[in-house]
């Protein structure tokens, strides 16, 4: 028997045998044997209280409690005070930068918690404490998945194990992402808890049943966490449940909106076996912070909710004494007969159950990287863009209609040969691929277009999209007005500070802009609000995503959309060379023209792709984007990719002169050509890049955008190594109108004129 599973069987025997009248017995049990107990026991310690009053004829309460907020010790206080009031269960937030699943209340506990430092391994000592203290009811830890990663995935399930916690609700990591972590979890005894939303379909209801353990979390309403004081919890919530239980005995936590006992109530005659309340809580402890008074309140909350005193005491807890059979409602008993536990299928045979309600036909990852990490509301809704997206790119129809959009686009965009900056760097031709001549000035309208025509497809009637430099929220605004749909566009208040220009032109095409003051409030802030409010509108909204990131199929579809830029530089070069380019460069924000440029190349292996991400301050600095040469792998905003992030697995703030670049992760399609080693990338820091702004405008009298700048910079740089029969072309993204207001200021500054040496603004 392997010495890992008798340890775990030794602690779960230890914390079940005051709870559950298990019959153990650990014999000579092979290790599948062993595993199997463990998880019978570790199933049965959570399932238990919600069983127990269902016996009762009640209904189990679970809690929802950031941890390490409002202040680091009063989380302990709080899980008892949870407990002491009645709760049956306890779910500990793990705290992340961006919770794109969690409304402004539980978003705020998070940046709290971090602002207080608190992070996993927090999460682990208040568990361990709490235990100490004699908390009694399981602890299931609730987050995001990338500080998990960070902290070790394996690492971090054995320690919450020995911890004292039971199991996992990662909001998102759908069980399709999760077969390592599942695998893990089942290792160690934990939980892993499925969610299901009102917009997943019966095959996926089919599947994640099947796969739920300990009890399912059912999302009542789509959108974010919140509570609904004074609102209706969904009407449709008792055939939401009704349709979850035709498939499955495993009890129902159903949560999102309950704020009060009349709510709890209306949920539990829905047929739930459970009622989960977070924001509620959550806010009480936000209005009452000091620890005495928080307790004291939540505890009271519980009670109201519970009626706690007037209905009898949850079984088992009686003196800390074992139910006796007589008493034992039907499956808590150590020797009952349950289900399979967590029947996590091997390798590629898990792929067939697995793909049930996967319609598209595209590969949702590229080696390591993308995926679709979200949360549960999302998935189905992805599955259709997929589906969409596959047949649209297979219909010749669809590329005609796209096509015809080139006289609006202005395409072909010329490929220009530099001829005074390819003089002054004295090595290879340097060409410049001008998509600043498109309509709305920069490369952002090829996806918009494309995407528009797809969305028209799916019949959806409102566009939102985020914007960073402010071009994709004004190509969006441009679509939406010539296609005659609604459009919202969120956007960071720092760069709607930064690019009041692009601001003023997204109204004025009657689109609106949403500030986001969230986070650092720059683009990731603007992707993690699209993202949050596109839940709660699916059925008449497209997310029109402005970059090759996001959760599958968007990278895919930015990419099919952008590579006419690389389709055309082939062409074009061998027109006027009658041969391919020596090198392709691009800047790299999200790395949407990046990839539009090196796609058609990918397979023409004498072509270097060399992509040019923002240095900052210099990737020495904390303050830089260089998310391929500085980042580390992790997930954010739906797709694994490198990020810039802590050591804990928070995303740290980001600096770029340039808002475009200004963003922590990067399309996962980049990540992959780096790992694989098939494209190189580089950085300019700010200064190279205002430099090579400044050479363009006077050398060609072109003012190029601050981002296209990077890629400016990295071509000079490799220009002036190579002969002069070599070609390099550069991706001129976007045009610098948009930029000159932030150029001035920064010439305003004596000490950025005296080092670009150009003192035009003094
Ligand atoms: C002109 C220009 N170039 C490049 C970028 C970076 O985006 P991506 O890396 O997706 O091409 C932006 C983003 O706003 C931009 O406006």
């Amino acid at each position: 028997m392997s010495e890992h599973l008798k340890r775990v069987f030794a602690e779960k025997k230890e914390q079940v045998s005051d709870q559950c009248n298990f019959v153990i017995d650990e014999g000579n049990h092979t290790d599948l044997a062993l595993s199997y107990r463990i998880n019978r026991m570790s199933i049965s310690f959570i399932r238990r209280p919600i069983l127990a009053k269902r016996f009762l004829a009640h209904r189990a309460f679970v809690t929802f409690l950031t941890a390490g907020f409002p202040t680091r010790d009063a989380t302990v206080p709080l899980m008892m005070a949870l407990e002491a009031g009645g709760a049956d269960i306890i779910e500990l937030g793990v705290p992340f930068s961006d919770p794109i699943a969690d409304g402004p209340t539980i978003q705020r506990a998070n940046t709290i918690a971090i602002e207080n430092g608190v992070h996993y391994a927090d999460c682990l000592e208040y568990t361990r404490q709490a235990r100490k203290l004699g908390l009694k009811v399981p602890v299931i830890f609730m987050g995001y998945y990338n500080p998990l990663i960070a902290y070790g995935e394996e690492k971090a399930v054995q320690d919450a194990r020995e911890a004292g916690a039971n199991g996992y609700i990662i909001v998102d990591l759908p069980p399709e992402e999760a077969i390592k972590f599942r695998n893990i979890c089942q290792d160690s005894g934990m939980s892993y808890v499925p969610l299901i939303a009102p917009s997943t379909s019966i095959d996926r209801v089919k599947f994640l049943t099947g796969i739920a353990d300990s009890f399912i979390y059912v999302v009542s309403k789509m959108g974010v966490t919140g509570s609904s004081a004074g609102v209706a919890i969904s009407a449709s919530l008792p055939e939401l449940v009704a349709r979850i239980r035709a498939f499955t005995p495993v009890p129902l936590a159903v949560g999102f909106g309950v704020d009060n006992r009349t709510h709890f109530e209306f949920v539990t005659s829905a047929g739930s076996d459970a009622v989960v309340v977070g924001s509620k809580i959550i806010k009480l402890v936000l209005d009452n912070p000091k620890i005495e008074k928080s307790t004291k309140l939540v505890e009271e909350f519980c009670r109201e909710i519970t009626l706690h005193g007037q209905n009898p005491p949850p079984l088992g807890r009686k003196n800390g004494t074992a139910p006796s059979a007589a008493e034992r409602p039907n499956g808590v008993n150590g020797t009952e007969k349950v289900e399979p536990v967590l029947p996590i299928p091997e390798g590629e045979t898990a792929r067939p159950e697995l793909e049930v309600n996967q319609p598209g036909k595209l590969p949702s990852r590229f080696g390591l990287f993308g995926g679709a990490y979200v949360p549960e509301s999302l998935v189905d809704c992805l599955n259709e863009i997929e589906a969409a997206h596959a047949e649209a790119i297979k219909d010749p129809e669809f590329w005609k209609e796209f096509e015809d959009m080139f006289g609006y686009i202005n395409r072909p965009s010329q490929l220009y040969l530099a001829e005074r900056l390819t003089e002054e760097m004295g090595g290879a031709k340097i060409w410049l691929k001008r998509e600043d001549l498109n309509h709305t000035g920069s490369h952002k309208i090829n996806n918009a277009v494309g995407q528009i025509l797809l969305a028209k497809r799916l019949g959806k009637k409102r566009i939102i999209a985020e914007t960073g430099a402010g071009q994709h929220g004004v190509a969006t605004a441009t679509v939406c007005a010539k296609f005659g749909l609604q459009c919202d566009v969120y956007m960071g208040a720092e760069d709607v500070r930064r690019q009041e220009l692009n601001v003023f032109r997204i109204k004025m095409l009657g689109g609106n802009v949403i500030p986001v003051t969230s986070g650092t409030q720059t683009l990731k802030d603007a992707v993690n609000e699209a993202m949050r409010e596109w839940v709660t509108r699916l059925e008449d909204t497209h997310y029109l995503i402005g970059s090759a990131i996001g959760p599958h199929p968007f990278p895919t579809i930015v990419r099919d959309f952008q590579r006419v830029i690389g389709r055309e530089i082939k062409s074009q070069m061998q027109e006027k060379c009658g041969k391919l380019p020596d090198a392709v460069v691009a800047c790299v924000g999200g790395g949407s023209n990046a990839i539009g440029t090196f796609y058609d190349f990918i397979e023409d292996e004498g072509v270097r792709l060399i992509g040019v991400e923002a240095g900052g301050h210099g990737v020495d600095t904390d303050l830089h984007s260089a998310t391929l040469t500085k980042g580390v792998i992790g997930v954010v905003h739906g797709a694994s990719s490198y990020i810039i992030q802590s050591k804990e697995g928070q995303l740290v703030p980001t600096h770029s002169i340039s808002a475009g670049l200004d963003y922590n992760s990067v399309g996962p399609e980049h990540s992959h050509l780096k790992y694989t080693g098939r494209a190189e990338y580089i950085v300019a820091d700010d200064e190279q890049a205002l430099k090579a702004f400044k050479m363009v405008t006077q050398l060609e009298g072109i003012i190029p955008a601050l981002e296209s700048s990077h890629g400016l910079w990295g071509g000079m740089q490799l220009a002036k190594t190579l002969p002069k029969d070599k070609d390099v072309v550069i991706c001129l993204s976007g045009n610098g109108a948009k930029d000159v207001a932030e150029v001035l200021l920064t010439l305003k500054d004596k000490k950025w004129a005296d080092k670009l040496d150009w003192h035009v603004a003094q």
